[in-house]
């Protein structure tokens, strides 16, 4: 049917991949999404969809190999992309770099030792893989026990003292796919976020972003519940952290790709948590969008296909912020919302994840989000009012018509910038 068409197979098919196969199709593509879900929220936008393993790289390479793809691409998932480049690579397709600057973005222990070499600052850390052989003596408590590839920040476990230690690791060991944890020192302070993309080897900032973390009482693991759009930084902070992501390409040849740090400011300057040759997933290009001006789904692609970029950026004026809707366990039915937040402009939009029937479990995960808002406004102070607003105007309904939204996931009183 389309046999003069160009194929491109699309790793994953979220939310933000929906822009991902519009843009294809006008590039003249016929896509192929694979997916493991049965109805993934971008397979109306796909011309095929086959329900595999997005991580099963070699069903993926089999597959692109019968359909002939010309392109094999994955815009923002963490593991998918990886399997992008390195099928893509196999197959001499175009893609934006190598499977071992695949690894070394995607592996947290690559990672760390990475950044160790390259005088990049980062909490001090011990490589784990026997816990019977474990030794933080040169290490400071608090901790923070991490697989060294996992996803959806499962294993990430914070070590308050020594009592904690074996089981932490033993968890993040388990949950490794290579069966290696990374021990680090935990770093108190506030969280940001840089999205650069890396033009002709030189990375330009397109945004920063303020992480907002859900409270400890509601949730033992390191998850957040939105972000800020810009984060208030200084110009030397900013620099500092473009100084960072020029040495994260330059060491590792990155000439054309998106590159994402992720950092904490604690008492004694910046530290990178980690970093990822992607855009983020969720809203992010959505926000992107709406301040920069940048669409950085045509980017990703761009990135794929070698294709020059003219990247530029405007200062937002505005600040936004996206926020996490939550569920308790439940069958969820829908998400009510009071129409005046929408017609007052309190929030710029709603957007619902889950469909009607879709269980909800019982730990808080990025995927018992059950959709988000956005809201903007001209300061901080705006923006925080808005969503306050828009919570109280919002309701999670499960299938017997019980309010099961979470709201003890929101921090307000201890927020400050
Ligand atoms: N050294 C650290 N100090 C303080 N918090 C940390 C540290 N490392 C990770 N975290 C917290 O844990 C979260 C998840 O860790 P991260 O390394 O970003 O893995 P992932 O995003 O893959 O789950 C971070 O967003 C951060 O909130
Ligand atoms: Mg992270």
């Amino acid at each position: 049917l389309n046999i003069n068409k160009p194929i491109a197979v699309v790793l994953g098919g979220t939310y933000p991949h929906i822009k991902l196969l519009r843009n294809l199709a006008e590039r003249g593509y016929h896509t192929i999404l694979i997916d493991y879900y049965e109805a993934p929220c971008a397979k109306p936008y796909a011309g095929l969809h086959i329900q595999e393993s997005t991580l099963d790289r070699e069903r993926v390479l089999q597959i692109a190999k019968m359909q002939n793809a010309s392109l094999v691409i994955s815009s923002c998932i963490d593991q998918a992309n990886l399997i992008a480049c390195s099928v893509a690579e196999e197959l001499g397709l175009p893609h934006p770099y190598n499977s071992q600057t695949g690894s070394v973005v995607t592996n947290k222990l690559l990672m760390k030792e990475f950044m160790s070499k390259h005088g990049i600052p980062s909490s001090r850390f011990v490589k784990i893989t026997d816990i019977h052989e474990i030794n933080v003596s040169a290490l400071r408590y608090p901790l923070i026990a991490k697989p060294s590839d996992s996803n959806s920040s499962k294993g990430v476990e914070k070590i308050d003292s020594a009592d904690q230690l074996i089981e932490s690791a033993k968890n993040a060991i388990a949950l490794s796919r290579s069966k290696e944890a990374v021990i680090e020192e935990f770093v108190e302070g506030r969280e940001i976020g840089l999205d650069f993309y890396v033009n002709c080897g030189k990375p330009q900032l397109l945004i920063t972003k303020e992480r907002r973390k859900i409270p400890r009482k509601a949730d033992p693991a390191q998850q957040i519940y939105g972000c800020f759009w810009p984060a208030n930084l200084t110009a030397s902070q900013v620099d500092e952290c473009i100084e960072i992501a020029n040495t994260i390409a330059s060491s590792l040849g990155i000439d054309n790709s998106p590159l994402m740090i992720q950092a904490i400011i604690g008492k004694e300057g910046i530290r990178v948590i980690e970093f990822a040759a992607r855009f983020g997933g969720g809203e992010s290009f959505k926000i992107i969008e709406l301040a920069s001006g940048v669409d950085i789904i045509d980017l990703s692609i761009r990135s794929f296909l070698h294709e020059q970029a003219s990247v530029v950026s405007k200062a937002s004026d505005l600040i936004y912020a996206e926020t996490f809707i939550y569920a308790e366990e439940c069958e969820f039915h829908r998400i009510l919302v009071n129409n005046a937040l929408v017609n007052e402009g309190i929030v710029d939009c709603v957007h619902q994840y889950k469909s009607a029937g879709m269980s909800i479990g019982e730990k808080l995960t990025s995927n018992n989000r059950v959709g988000c808002f956005i809201v903007s406004g001209s300061d901080l102070n705006e923006v925080k009012s808005k969503i306050k607003i828009a919570l109280n105007g919002m309701q999670v309904f499960d299938v017997k018509g019980c309010d099961r939204m979470r709201r003890d996931v929101y921090r307000f009183e201890e927020e400050s910038q």
